[in-house]
């Protein structure tokens, strides 16, 4: 049996943007035209932490069609009644940090267990610099923790890692604050937040210096305006549509209305690296992103080095990087990707273990993963471990017609890419594992 994938699809809405979107649409004043949100449950955590502090944001429609959200600004922002439930999004929680850090009243934010274990004080330490106050009140670094907000002064940060929810959350502090900040990262790590100021008239200058890249927010003090918004599809999804295409015999699949934000698009130009030919088309500009068609035909793929500053602008694609490599010619080495370990699970230690759950060649080093590809069947059952791209680059693989992969958590693609099991049985005209 071949595996022949063709079509002409759209991935839902991009998820970074979309929580960006609901953000600055509830600090705005006025009435902003949101399309294409991305409906998944973790910008409907998102959507619901706003509502709990006296917002109006509709629920997200599964379609993508416009809502409208009549924003008050961030002044009108009330304190909430019980804790703000972030659910599995570590951009809710973050992001939502910062934007609360500036503000005259007590909120505590938490989430579920996978949040619950991930590292806060990235966040907290630099907003607690600008002088708002934390409480962690369960382990040490973690959720569930109370912000006590409150007139902020100006930070000059830097940052120890490129990470765009460390960066985002001290320049919505000073957006909110109304003090200027600056923050160096590392390397670039995703600019939306960046972008989206700009585009809402604030004026944010990046410079790439010897030490690193160097973003800074003066706030104009205006009132932020309604937006007026179409969110491109979502890199990150179309990135398991593009794999999905690399791994048939045959076939040729356009992925419509893609973010192709050079910040977010670093696993095509890895898969190139690795043999692939992707084509962009209809190249153009909406709402301060660049958006493209993407073209991809099966190709054959050779192993390679990745690391360094190639990390970021591919960090959560890794897990089909890794995974694509087990198909690939020769050695895949993954390295400089320790924050892997702190997403919504361990991703190293969830893609060593299920790769070599199926018969896969890998080996985890303790930044990074080394898998050797091969061409014989690959059987078993993987753990998701609540994580929606693992469950997701197992789910791709499972597809060649000589696999046999079950994924023991379906649901929880709802994260971030509601329908993708469907796409990827329609899309490939076979039954998808599990
Ligand atoms: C995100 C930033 C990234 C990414 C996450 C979404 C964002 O995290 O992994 O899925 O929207 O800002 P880090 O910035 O912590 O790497």
């Amino acid at each position: 049996m071949k595996l022949h994938v063709s079509g002409d699809v759209a991935v839902p809405g991009d998820k970074s943007l979309t929580h960006r979107a609901l953000m600055f649409a509830a600090a705005a004043e006025g009435e902003s035209r949101l399309r294409g949100l991305l409906p998944g449950e973790d910008c409907q955590s998102t959507a619901s932490v706003l509502r709990a502090l006296g917002c109006s944001v509709p629920v997200l429609p599964a379609d993508g069609s416009e809502i409208r959200v009549a924003g008050r600004g961030i002044g009108a922002w009330a304190e909430p009644s019980g804790a703000l439930d972030c659910g599995n999004s570590g951009t809710t929680s973050r992001l939502m940090m910062g934007l609360l850090a500036s503000r005259p009243f007590r909120a505590t934010l938490t989430g579920d267990e996978s949040l619950r274990g991930r590292p806060m004080r990235r966040i907290t330490d630099p907003l607690a610099a600008m002088g708002a106050r934390f409480r962690e009140q369960g382990a040490p670094d973690r959720l569930p923790i109370e912000i006590i907000g409150g007139p902020l002064r100006a930070l000059d940060y830097r940052s120890p890692k490129a990470s765009a929810q460390i960066k985002s959350a001290v320049l919505l502090g000073g957006l909110g604050a109304g003090v200027a900040v600056s923050v160096t990262e590392p390397a670039l790590s995703r600019d939306h937040t960046e972008r989206m100021l700009v585009a809402l008239g604030e004026r944010v200058d990046t410079a790439e210096t010897d030490d690193g890249v160097h973003i800074r927010l003066a706030p104009s003090g205006r009132a932020l305006p309604p937006l007026d918004l179409a969110v491109p599809g979502d890199p990150s999804s179309a990135a398991f549509l593009v794999a999905l295409a690399l791994l048939a015999d045959a076939g040729e699949l356009r992925i419509r209305n893609v973010c192709v934000n050079p910040t977010r698009t670093g696993f095509f130009r890895l898969v190139e690296r690795m043999g692939a030919a992707i084509r962009q088309e209809n190249e153009r500009v909406e709402g301060g992103e660049p958006v493209a068609d993407l073209l991809v035909a099966p190709a054959r793929l050779r192993g390679i080095a990745v690391g360094g500053a190639e990390v970021p602008a591919a960090i959560d694609e890794i897990p089909m990087l890794a995974v694509l490599a087990a198909r690939a010619e020769g050695e895949t080495r993954i390295t400089g990707a320790g924050e892997l370990r702190v997403k919504e699970t361990d991703r190293i230690a969830a893609l060593a273990q299920n790769l070599r759950a199926i018969g896969a060649d890998a080996e985890e080093l303790e930044d990074g993963i080394v898998v050797r590809g091969s061409d014989r069947p690959l059987r078993g059952g993987i753990r998701a471990f609540h994580d929606h791209r693992i469950a997701m680059a197992f789910g791709v693989l499972g597809m060649r017609p000589e696999n046999d992969i079950q994924v023991d958590d379906r649901a929880v693609v709802d994260v971030s890419f509601p329908g993708f099991w469907g796409m990827l049985e329609r899309l490939s005209g076979r039954h998808g594992p599990g």
